[in-house]
């Protein structure tokens, strides 16, 4: 997983900051980061000041008394981002969200933030599925799970792309972060979809989030879209917290979600243990471990083949698959893996029967092979 750049602007001119406040937040910044990457993300940071401000305020800015508070304010709030950038945060939880795609994607520590190689993927994959289940050829709505949602972008971004071609998308996701998962309800209502309450999840609530801020029943359904009161079908992202090695996954999460999936995505955690300690801090110190290491804790006592390898998810994802009536007939399913993963991956999901027929491995856009695609 590399790390995230905001989309670039045009090459920056160093020192462009002609005010002397934003001149030495600017030096500061370069400090740590170059000239470069320093003009760029102190302009994101402006941006984002900017339209937080004008979201705030209820009056336009008309006295010079009112336009030096709100300049002396501007720079108070860049000042506290550049802190945060400076203790090493990353730049996606200070700005608070993320392109992806056409979308823009709300991150919040300690969600992992969404990658441009997911990114690239998942475009790729919704044209795959226009091809598979055409929109106008009466595709009916796309039913699709996405194992490991985090921020939810996979799915949302899928459901974007399809409904730009007037398509339905029926999206359920699982995380068994809280915080992912509420994550994942706010950003599928930033996409002007409607949630219902309350938050399903399958054993309770041991992180102590969701009691308190929505309802205590433990299997309430969060359903976008739930919410048309005019009749039309919407499509829907419905969030679930569950473990996904918890027993009887299939049986007792999936069954309620009206099986069979059209398509079964996931970008699992699949960093070597060893990997991630070497992972720069910014990383580590920012983003859930749950989030990455793709290693279990009876792994590391040996005894598995795949001990130390990040490949867990790819196991229980494999047997979830093929389990009986999951993936549809003409399914899809996309794992996204890491950089020396491919073919070991390929082989878990051929080694299991009745999963996929066939599969195939895409390369990302720096021609690291990058996602295992299977096919029913
Ligand atoms: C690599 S992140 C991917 C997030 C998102 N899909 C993306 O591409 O940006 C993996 C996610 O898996 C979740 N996760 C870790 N262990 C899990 C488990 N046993 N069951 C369900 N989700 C889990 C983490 O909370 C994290 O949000």
């Amino acid at each position: 997983m590399t790390f995230v750049a905001r989309r670039a602007f045009g090459r920056a001119r160093a020192q462009p900051f002609s005010d002397a406040p934003l001149s030495a937040l600017w030096e500061r910044l370069s400090g740590r980061l170059g000239s470069e990457s320093a003009t760029m993300e102190l302009k994101w940071m402006r941006e984002e000041v900017r339209t937080r401000r004008s979201v705030a305020s209820v009056t336009a800015i008309t006295s010079p008394i009112r336009k030096r508070e709100d300049m002396e304010w501007e720079v108070g709030e860049l000042r506290k981002m550049v802190d945060r950038r400076l203790k090493g945060e990353p730049l996606q939880y200070i700005l608070g969200s993320q392109p992806f795609g056409p979308i823009t994607i709300k991150t919040r520590a300690p969600t992992l933030i969404p990658r441009p190689e997911t990114e690239d993927w998942t475009i790729r994959l919704a044209a795959l599925l226009e091809e598979r289940f055409p929109v106008r050829g009466g595709g009916g709505v796309l039913r699709m799970l996405d194992l490991c949602t985090g921020t939810g972008c996979i799915p949302i971004l899928i459901s974007h792309l399809r409904s730009q071609a007037g398509g339905i998308t029926a999206a359920y996701g699982v995380d068994i972060s809280t915080k992912a998962v509420l994550l994942a309800r706010e950003n599928a209502t930033d996409q002007s979809l409607t949630l219902s309450s309350g938050i399903a999840s399958h054993d309770g609530d041991p992180e102590g989030e969701c009691y308190g801020r929505f309802n205590r029943g433990h299997r309430t359904r969060n359903v976008i879209g739930a919410g048309a009161t005019d009749g039309a079908q919407r499509s829907s992202f419905d969030v679930i917290r569950a473990n996904i090695f918890q027993e009887n996954f299939a049986q007792e999460v999936l069954s309620g979600m009206g099986l069979p999936f059209d398509v079964i995505t996931s970008n699992p955690p699949y960093i070597p243990l060893d990997e991630y300690e070497r992972l720069p801090n910014s990383v580590r110190e920012w983003e859930d471990r749950r989030a990455l290491l793709g290693d279990l804790p009876t792994h590391k006592s040996g005894g598995d083949s795949s001990n130390g390898r990040g490949l867990a998810f790819y196991h229980r994802i494999a047997e979830i698959v093929s389990t009986d009536g999951v993936l549809g007939a003409n399914g899809v399913v996309a794992l996204e893996v890491g950089h020396t993963q491919a073919e070991e991956v390929r082989e878990i999901l051929r080694e299991v029967t009745g999963g996929v027929s066939a599969t195939e491995v895409w390369k990302d856009p720096w021609a690291v092979p990058r996602v295992v695609v299977g096919y029913r």
